[in-house]
């Protein structure tokens, strides 16, 4: 499977922050956002992983994430010229995504929990259709929003409806197989005159082929388009980092565990990072396996 990070857009909703750096750039507590999906798309399995930014900025992924070879996987990069909507990272990355499935992570979803990587290996291996996750909301209006019948099937799918049919958002991160780039190929621009992945997640839904998993209370979906979701986001990821000890959305310990870099790799790295927190951990990682789930 493929696997697609959209870090584009505008950024407008975090001026002035956002006025000369692109948003996905931005640090949440201690790591650059882009850090959380992209973790999210490695606990997944996925190993071959296609960055989208805006021409201003991509070379400054380029950057920081290199071609992946730290991490033991692939990345490669590709310009959305305007952010003219979420799908359209199906019709600039069709050359790359070829044959195989894909999934698609926004660059600004943080996702954390118990049993996430199981939840998202199993949704990478199911072969048909799409996979999407719905979480409950206290303000689904700003999102794409699923509605269920009695029995839990998703009957409904609305971008940012005026009133919500339910409190269950569907968030940024979508499994789908091959059909998705003749789907998106296919998409007229919706009013605001963007190319919807809720339209790509409707043609799912219409021909029966949407799978929706709720992700229930065990699971933190945390939001960073406000200057106080972020601020949220960043208190969060730093108050269970101090409890626990343990890092979130670290590239080298995934890469680490899963044998996707060896210890010559690992050391690498320690050495980059030096005397930092971050460093100090990639030795403790280095020395004697966390192993917690
Ligand atoms: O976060 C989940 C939500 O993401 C979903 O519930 C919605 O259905 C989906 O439309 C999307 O809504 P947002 O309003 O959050 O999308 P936004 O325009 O903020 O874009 C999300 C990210 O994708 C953001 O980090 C910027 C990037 N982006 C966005 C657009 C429109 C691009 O890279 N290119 C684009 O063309």
């Amino acid at each position: 499977m493929k696997g697609i990070i959209l870090a584009g857009g505008a950024g407008t909703r975090l001026y002035p922050a956002t006025l000369a750096i692109n948003k996905q750039l931005l640090p949440v507590y201690d790591k650059p956002m882009i850090y959380f999906p992209l973790s999210v798309l490695m606990l997944a399995g996925i190993q071959d992983i296609l960055v989208i930014s805006s021409p201003e900025y991509v070379g400054n992924y380029e950057r920081l994430l290199g071609d992946g070879s730290a991490w033991g996987i692939k990345i490669s990069y590709a310009v959305q010229p305007e952010p003219n909507g979420l799908a359209q990272a199906f019709v600039i990355g069709r050359e790359f995504v070829g044959n195989s499935p894909v999934a698609l992570v926004l660059g600004d979803n943080i996702f954390y929990g118990a049993g996430l990587a199981e939840t998202l290996k199993r949704a990478a291996a199911r072969t048909d259709g799409a996979s999407v996750f719905a979480y409950h909301v206290e303000d689904p209006e700003r999102y794409g929003v699923v509605s269920f019948d009695g029995e839990g099937n998703a009957v409904d799918i609305v971008e940012k409806p005026v009133m919500a049919g339910s409190p269950w958002a569907v968030t940024g991160l979508y499994f789908y197989d091959n059909s998705v780039l003749d789907i998106a190929a296919q998409l007229a621009p919706s009013a605001r005159g963007e190319f919807e992945i809720t339209d790509v997640n409707k043609a799912y839904l219409q021909k029966g082929a949407l799978h929706v998993e709720r992700l229930g209370r065990g699971f933190a979906w945390l939001d960073t388009g406000t200057h106080d979701s972020l601020m949220e986001a960043s208190e969060f990821v730093r108050t269970v980092q101090k409890r626990q000890g343990i890092q979130i959305a670290c590239l080298e310990e995934i890469a680490y565990e899963s044998g996707l870099i060896d210890l010559a790799r690992l050391n690498e790295r320690i050495a980059l990072f030096g005397s930092t927190a971050y460093g100090t951990y990639l030795k403790k990682l280095a020395g004697s396996r966390i192993a917690v789930d």
